[in-house]
C-alpha cells in the first residue's frame, strides 16, 4: 500500500514523477525513462499537453492514420482516424473504395438539437408552477442574454424551455427541459452555464413571488446540466446499388450475398448479444473519427447506445434492405460534436485532421462521422457473411505480433510475404521467425 499523498496536483512535473517511480516502480529508473521517451521535445508543445489535464506526467500515442477515397455526396474525403485497432482504418479504406465505385454515400442531418435539464424538487401545487413558468419565460430568457447573445449571432442559443413534471417517477420531482441549437460548437460549456444561471434565477424568482406560499417555496435545485441523449440531433448516411453491381467474396452469389447480408442486421436488430458487437464495430469507425477531431467520444458513446436501446430493447443502429433490385444499406446516428471550440483550436493534430477534412461545419462533420459508422459496419458485415472476421483481422495484426516477438526488419519482410497465403496465428508466426532467423 502506497501511503496518501497531500497536495499532490501542486507538486511539479518533475516531483509528481519521482513520487511514483518510488512509491510503484521501485525506484527503477526505466520506468522515468518511459514516460520521459514520450514527452515532446517542443517545450511549447509539451507545455500544450500538460495544460489539457491535471497531473501529466507524459503523453499516451494513438496512432493517426487515415483512409482515403470516400465520396460523400459527390464529394471526396479522406479521413483522419486515432485509433489502435489493427484492422479499422483498413477496413474503412476498402469500404471506402468499395462504395466510390458504386455512387458513394449519401448523407444528410435529420436535426441538431442539444438538450439541457434543470432537476429540482417542488412541493407545491403543480399547476401555479406551470402557470408562472410560463409567466417568467421570456424573463428567463433575458437573465441569460449575456450568456446567449454571441451563441444567437451565431445561429444558436435556447430553443424551447419546458417544465416536466415527473413527481409520478421520484416524489416532488420536477424537470425544466430545455432544447438548444449550439451552431459549430458541441454546446456542453454554453448548455452547462445556461442552465446554471436558469436554475438560480428560477429559484430566486419562486422565493421571490407571492403567488406561492411559504411551503412552495422551498425548492431544491438538484443538478444543471446538459443531456449527452441527443436522438434529435441525428445525421444519417447511406449507400445504394443495384444488386448486380455487387462483389463478393469467396465465390458467392450476389444474391445470395445481399439476402445473407440483411439477415446479419435482421439479427443484430432482433438479438441484443449480436446487437452490442454490430454496434461496436460502427464505433470503431465513429470513435476514431471523433478523437481525431478532438470531439468527446465519451459523449458520444453514451449518446449513441442510448439512442440503440430507445425502443426498449438494445438494437443494431443500422438497418439493411433490399428494395426492387437494389441493396440498400443505412445508419442514423446521434452526433453532438463540435468544429470550433473545446480542442479543435488547440491541439495540432486535431487542427491537421480537420484542415485534411477541409474544415468542415458540424453538420458536415456529423454526417461524415456517420459515413466512418456505416463505412466500418460494411466492412464487418461484409467479411463476417463471407470469409469470417479473423481472416483480414489476423492480417493486420501480424506486425502486431511480429513487433512482440521483436522481429527485425528483414524477417518482418519475409513474413508479410508469407503470411499473404497462409494463416496468421501467435504459434504460426513464432514457428516462422525460428525458421527465419
Ligand atoms: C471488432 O472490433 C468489430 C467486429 O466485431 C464488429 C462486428 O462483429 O460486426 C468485427
Amino acid at each position: 500500500m502506497s501511503t496518501p499523498i497531500r497536495g499532490f496536483s501542486k507538486r511539479s512535473k518533475q516531483e509528481k514523477i519521482d513520487w511514483l517511480i518510488q512509491q510503484y516502480f521501485n525506484n527503477d529508473l526505466a520506468a522515468k525513462q518511459t514516460l520521459e521517451n514520450y514527452w515532446n521535445s517542443d517545450d511549447a508543445l509539451q507545455q500544450l499537453h500538460d495544460d489539457f489535464i491535471e497531473n501529466t506526467v507524459s503523453n499516451f500515442y494513438l496512432p493517426l492514420g487515415v483512409a482515403p477515397n470516400f465520396t460523400i455526396n459527390g464529394r471526396d474525403y479522406t479521413l483522419p482516424m486515432a485509433i489502435e485497432e489493427s484492422s479499422v482504418v483498413a477496413a474503412a479504406a476498402k469500404a471506402a473504395k468499395y462504395w466510390g465505385d458504386r455512387g458513394g454515400f449519401k448523407t444528410e442531418v435529420i436535426g441538431e438539437e442539444k438538450i439541457g435539464q434543470i432537476h429540482f424538487i417542488y412541493t407545491g401545487d403543480p399547476l401555479k408552477l406551470a402557470e408562472f413558468i410560463t409567466e417568467i419565460e421570456s424573463q428567463l430568457r433575458s437573465d441569460v442574454a449575456n450568456i446567449t447573445h454571441n451563441m444567437e449571432k451565431r445561429g444558436g442559443g435556447i430553443q424551447h424551455i419546458e417544465l416536466r413534471n415527473k413527481s409520478s417517477n421520484i416524489d416532488n420531482y420536477y424537470q425544466l427541459h430545455l432544447t438548444f441549437l449550439t451552431a459549430d460548437s458541441m454546446g456542453a460549456n454554453f448548455i452547462n452555464s445556461c442552465l446554471e444561471e436558469l436554475a438560480k434565477r428560477l429559484k430566486y424568482y419562486i422565493q421571490a413571488s407571492p403567488i406561492f406560499a411559504e411551503t412552495e417555496k422551498d425548492i431544491e435545485i438538484v443538478m444543471s446540466i446538459l443531456s449527452n441523449y441527443v436522438p434529435n440531433c441525428l445525421a444519417k448516411a447511406s449507400v445504394r446499388c443495384p444488386i448486380e453491381q455487387l462483389e463478393t467474396e469467396e465465390g458467392m452469389s450476389k444474391h445470395a450475398f445481399a439476402e445473407k447480408f440483411v439477415r446479419a442486421v435482421t439479427i443484430a436488430k432482433e438479438e441484443p448479444y449480436r446487437a452490442v458487437t454490430h454496434n461496436k464495430g460502427i464505433m470503431n469507425g465513429v470513435d476514431a473519427v471523433v478523437i481525431a477531431t478532438g470531439n468527446d467520444f465519451r459523449a458520444v458513446e453514451a449518446g449513441v447506445h442510448a439512442f440503440a436501446a430507445r425502443s426498449g430493447q438494445y438494437r443494431s443502429l443500422s438497418n439493411a434492405f433490399i428494395d426492387g433490385d437494389d441493396f440498400c444499406f443505412e445508419l442514423s446516428l446521434p452526433l453532438a460534436i463540435g468544429t470550433v471550440g473545446g480542442l479543435t483550436k488547440l491541439h495540432p493534430l486535431v487542427k491537421w485532421s480537420m484542415q485534411l477534412l477541409g474544415n468542415p461545419s458540424a453538420k458536415e462533420l456529423m454526417q461524415i462521422i456517420c459515413v466512418a459508422g456505416l463505412a466500418q459496419n460494411f466492412g464487418a458485415l461484409r467479411s463476417l457473411v463471407t470469409s469470417g472476421i479473423q481472416k483480414g483481422h489476423m492480417k493486420m495484426h501480424l506486425l502486431n505480433i511480429l513487433n512482440q516477438l521483436n522481429a527485425t526488419s528483414g524477417q518482418k519482410e519475409k513474413a508479410t510475404e508469407y503470411f499473404k497465403t497462409t494463416a496468421v496465428s501467435h504459434n504460426a508466426v513464432t514457428t516462422f521467425l525460428q525458421n527465419n532467423p
